[in-house]
C-alpha cells in the first residue's frame, strides 16, 4: 500500500490517500486542542496511544457485529482505513452527566442518567460545532431517516459493548463522541477515533479522570493520564 499526498489535515490527526481509491490512511499527531482550537497544546505519545487504541476498540466492536471504517493498522501513528463520506455529526453518548451537559442543565458532574442520552451536533468549527436535533439534521439533509435510525441503534450498541469491556478494568464510561462514514458501496461505518481525547473515562473506585479532561481542565498528569488507559486496556 503506497502512501500518497495528504487529503486533510484536522486537529489531531492527518489523512493521506494511497494506490487505492476507496483506503485511506490516517496519522495521529500529539496535537491537543479543546474549546474549538481556543486552548493548543502537545501530549507527548497521544497519537500512539489514541491511534492503538482506537484499532484495540474497533477490532472487539467488528467482532461483535458493528461495522467500522478500520482495515489494519501500518505502524504505531498510521492505520488504514476504508475511505468514506463522514456523516457531518458528532454523535454524543452520555450515561453519565459531565461536561457540557452537566453545564447545560446544572446537573452535579457525576449524575448518573436514568436512561443513555444521544445528542447530536453539526460538525462546523466555524459555527463551534452547534447542538442540532432529528429534524434540523432532516431539514438540512445532513443524514436521512434510515441513516439516524441506524446511527442510533449503533451508538447504542456501542456503549453496550464500551461500558462493559471498560467496567471490566474498572473504568466507567462516562461519555464519548462517535462519527460515522459512508463508504463508496453505501454502507454506514463507525468512523474517526474511539479514545482519551473523544470519551471521558473515570477510575470507578477513586473517580480519578482518564482522558482529555486532564488537559482541558489543566489537572496535570495528563500524560500519565492517557498512558494508564492504555496500560489497563491493552497492557505493558
Ligand atoms: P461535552 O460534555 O464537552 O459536550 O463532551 C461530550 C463528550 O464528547 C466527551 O466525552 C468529549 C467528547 N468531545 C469530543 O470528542 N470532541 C469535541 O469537540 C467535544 C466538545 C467533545
Amino acid at each position: 500500500m503506497k502512501k500518497l499526498g495528504q487529503l486533510y489535515e484536522g486537529k489531531a490527526k492527518k489523512v493521506f490517500a494511497t494506490d487505492d481509491p476507496t483506503l485511506v490512511i490516517v496519522e495521529y499527531k500529539d496535537d491537543a486542542t479543546a474549546f474549538n482550537g481556543l486552548k493548543k497544546g502537545t501530549i507527548a505519545g497521544k497519537g500512539v496511544i489514541n491511534n492503538r487504541m482506537t484499532n484495540y476498540l474497533m477490532r472487539m466492536l467488528e467482532k461483535n457485529g458493528v461495522p467500522t471504517h478500520f482495515v489494519e493498522e501500518l505502524s504505531d501513528r498510521e492505520t488504514l482505513v476504508k475511505r468514506v463520506h463522514i456523516v457531518p455529526l458528532e454523535v454524543i453518548v452520555r450515561n453519565v452527566a459531565a461536561g457540557s451537559l452537566s453545564k447545560r442543565l446544572g446537573l452535579a458532574e457525576g449524575t448518573r442518567l436514568s436512561r443513555v442520552v444521544l445528542e447530536y451536533c453539526y460538525k462546523d468549527d466555524e459555527l463551534g460545532d452547534p447542538m442540532v436535533n432529528e429534524y434540523h439534521i432532516a431539514a438540512m439533509g445532513w443524514a436521512d431517516d434510515a441513516t439516524m435510525k441506524r446511527i442510533a441503534e449503533l451508538a447504542m450498541k456501542i456503549n453496550d459493548l464500551l461500558c462493559r469491556y471498560f467496567k471490566g478494568i474498572n473504568v466507567d464510561l462516562i461519555d464519548f463522541k462517535l462519527e460515522f462514514g459512508i463508504t463508496a458501496d453505501g454502507q454506514l461505518v463507525l468512523a474517526d477515533e474511539i479514545s482519551p481525547d473523544t470519551c471521558r473515562f473515570w477510575d470507578s473506585t477513586t473517580h480519578e479522570k482518564l482522558d482529555k479532561d486532564r488537559f482541558r481542565r489543566d489537572l496535570g498528569g495528563v500524560e500519565e493520564a492517557y498512558q494508564e488507559i492504555s496500560t489497563r486496556l491493552m497492557g505493558e
